[in-house]
């Protein structure tokens, strides 16, 4: 069996849920704290062992190349300066094996995913959201590395979720339980009516695919939204190869909408020391004030 060492981060969608920051700032660039969401995923790639790394951009996604570059005027300032910690904090991220792919036009997930068609090969690799964070002790990428490698399946992963909101995902219809939080899959259904809900199952933004899903992508026509979806392909490779759900027990946070995006600011500031009991402090009051 292959080994799994590369990831593509698909962030050339139009963030329209988010407009106007989206406007001219990519969502994925979108800071939680002090950290573009993006930096977040690359990390929980890097911490899963993942070696080559590709995000696929489009128009007005500049920053994340630049991000991902070194930025040696600032670099000099701040070492003039001496202030070393930010130094660091800014070259961490110049040396990842990191390469870009432009996506022309935002015809949808699956069709981001195929223009990572010959950066991937014949090999199975991970598909990693670019504005879903996770968190979870052992990164929810290594989990899924570790299952296929029990399996070989392709493996999704997925996350129970209020009823009511399941019109909001891709949900799946589960088989059989295959072991403790893993499943096969009858079929994966987009953004159900909760009344139609196969389950309360819904997929979240990591996925292993092995490399048959291209041949796939290529002929998959655009479904839901007029868009090529990956749940489509996913179905149809469901149908010659076994793919797997896998259930992810750690917390979940979709930067790509507004709520979620304050509320992960919220909860990750809470646990940054250096402005945690300032911020406690400030929700504390906050609420008070509008107790009284
Ligand atoms: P989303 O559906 O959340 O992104 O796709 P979107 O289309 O940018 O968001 P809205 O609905 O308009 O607010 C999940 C990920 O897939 C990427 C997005 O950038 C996001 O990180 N994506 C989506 C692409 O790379 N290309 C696409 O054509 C669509």
């Amino acid at each position: 069996m292959k080994k799994v060492t590369k990831a593509v981060i698909p962030a050339a969608g139009l963030g329209t849920r988010f407009l106007p920051a989206t406007k001219a700032l990519p969502k994925e660039m979108l800071p939680v704290v002090d950290t573009p969401t993006i930096q977040y995923i690359v990390d929980e790639a890097q911490k899963s062992g993942i070696e080559d790394i590709v995000i696929v951009i489009g128009k007005g996604k500049r920053s994340i190349e630049d991000h991902f570059d070194s930025n040696v005027m600032l670099e000099d300032n701040l070492e003039k300066k001496g202030k070393l910690e930010l130094l660091d904090s800014i070259k961490k991220t110049n040396n990842m094996n990191i390469y870009f792919i432009r996506q022309s036009y935002p015809r949808g997930l699956g069709d981001a995913v195929l223009t990572a068609r010959s950066f991937i090969g014949d090999e199975p690799f991970v598909v990693m959201l670019g504005d879903d964070l996770m968190k979870s002790k052992v990164p929810l990428t290594k989990q899924l590395m570790d299952s296929y490698e029990k399996t070989g399946n392709s493996t999704l992963s997925v996350m129970r979720v209020p009823h009511d909101d399941t019109s909001k995902y891709g949900v799946i219809d589960p088989e059989s339980k295959i072991d403790e939080g893993l499943y096969n899959v009858n079929s994966f259904v987009e953004k159900p009516n909760p009344d139609d809900a196969p389950s309360d199952l819904a997929i979240i933004g990591r996925y292993l695919l092995t490399p048959e899903i291209f041949d796939i992508l290529k002929k998959t026509k655009p479904g839901k939204g007029n868009e090529i979806q990956l749940t489509d392909a996913i179905n149809t490779l469901n149908q010659t190869q076994r793919v797997s759900a896998y259930e992810f027990t750690g917390n979940r946070y979709d930067t790509g909408n507004k709520l979620s995006w304050l509320e992960t600011n919220i909860e990750f500031g809470l646990n940054r020391p250096s402005i945690k009991e300032e911020l406690k402090q400030y929700i504390k009051d906050l609420a008070n004030s509008f107790d009284n």
